[in-house]
């Protein structure tokens, strides 16, 4: 158990009337959590008004990027009540990724007991308009001030939250860029942890989509062989019989617990879910064949969202389907919603209600 200090904003800095976010992870709530490691132990755990960090310009995070965050969701459902989308597979991949990064683990428990903690003081900071959420960032990276090569001796785990909209328009189908030019992650490398230079390292490449006017670039294998995930989401397409098809998970993309939950979610959806390794040619001849009808991204941030074109590094643009947000695409994207909303029954497990502790 961790023995938290609280120490929170005077009632009148604090938020009064709802948030009505209209953008993903602009907002903030009005207070974090923070906890401090060296000499091999956690300890100071605090929460403290949301405000900046103090950290040295020779900060190991600064300088050669040993961190890693999470990206979870809390809902309020209509019994008034706050609840956690999954909180426990979260913690746990946390504590994957910190041990791909070199970063002392940190118990799910401790994890579970600060989120609720915070989440407890910010519950008024969660939106509750259609598509909204309280949107849950952990971060935890090394801040030695150090120069070598090395990891870290010291460490901060810190917990924010940002009350979220949408992060696109889901009636919209979204173009990818398809490219053979850029890649996200090497076998061997760190693709499949949620390390913060992974997402660095992808901006390039997102310029470049942006400028052909894809919202994500979907990433190929360093052989240009294999589909795999784009910069922020997985990928999936739907074929010619009616089965969605999910990148098998390599050390080269990240696990999502989307994309896990909804294949546990097929019995219920009455569709067939099935991880395959994807080839990239294949991929486009079945798309230009009209085998593949559907594509779509999936993950935390971007729920479930339709794919309804492809632009390729020559500028050339292929349709998938019928270029929109296709059926079953909406489907999974509604049952999940649902279930996280409370609308429909959760999956034993799934939900956690935030306690009353105050
Ligand atoms: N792949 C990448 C690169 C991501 O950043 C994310 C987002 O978290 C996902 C996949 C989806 O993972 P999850 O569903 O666990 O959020
Ligand atoms: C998430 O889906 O939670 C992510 O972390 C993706 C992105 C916003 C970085």
């Amino acid at each position: 158990m961790l023995d938290i200090k609280v120490d929170l904003k005077p009632h009148f800095q604090r938020r009064t009337t709802p948030y009505h976010p209209t953008e993903f992870g602009r907002l903030r709530s009005d207070h974090m959590f923070l906890m401090d490691y060296d000499e091999g132990n956690w300890h100071h755990p605090r929460i403290v008004p949301y405000g900046p960090l103090s950290l040295y310009p020779g900060a190991k995070i600064l300088n050669y990027g040993q961190g890693i965050f999470e990206g979870q969701k809390a809902f309020r459902h209509d019994d008034g009540e706050l609840y956690l989308f999954r909180a426990d597979e979260h913690a746990q991949r946390l504590n994957q990724s910190a041990a791909k990064m070199c970063l002392p683990p940190l118990l799910e428990n401790d994890q579970l007991q600060a989120l609720e903690t915070l989440l407890d003081i910010d519950r008024h900071c969660t939106p509750t308009q259609e598509d909204s959420c309280l949107y849950i960032r952990p971060l935890l990276f090394g801040n030695e001030d150090a120069l070598g090569v090395n990891p870290s001796k010291s460490y901060l785990y810190c917990l924010f939250f940002s009350p979220s909209g949408s992060y696109y328009d889901h009636s919209k189908a979204l173009r990818l860029f398809l490219t053979k030019k850029f890649h996200r992650a090497a076998p061997g490398g760190s693709g499949q942890a949620k390390a913060a230079g992974n997402y660095g390292g992808s901006l390039y490449a997102l310029q470049r989509a942006h400028e052909l006017g894809a919202f994500q670039v979907l990433y190929l294998d360093v052989n240009n062989q294999r589909i795999e995930e784009t910069g922020a989401s997985n990928h999936f397409h739907v074929n010619q019989r009616d089965g969605v098809i999910l990148p098998r998970f390599t050390d080269t993309i990240l696990e999502s617990i989307t994309a896990r939950s909804i294949m546990s979610l097929e019995g219920r959806l009455g569709i067939a879910i099935q991880p395959e390794s994807i080839g990239t040619d294949a991929f486009i001849a079945d798309i230009k064949r009209k085998y593949i009808r559907e594509a779509g991204v999936l993950g935390t941030a971007m729920v479930v969202g339709g794919v309804g074109e492809y632009v390729f590094d020559s500028g050339k643009v292929l349709s998938v389907g019928d270029g929109r947000v296709g059926p079953i695409t909406q489907k999974i994207y509604t049952l999940l919603r649902n279930i996280q909303t409370g609308k429909e029954e959760a999956p034993e497990g799934w939900l956690k209600k935030v306690p009353r502790l105050l």
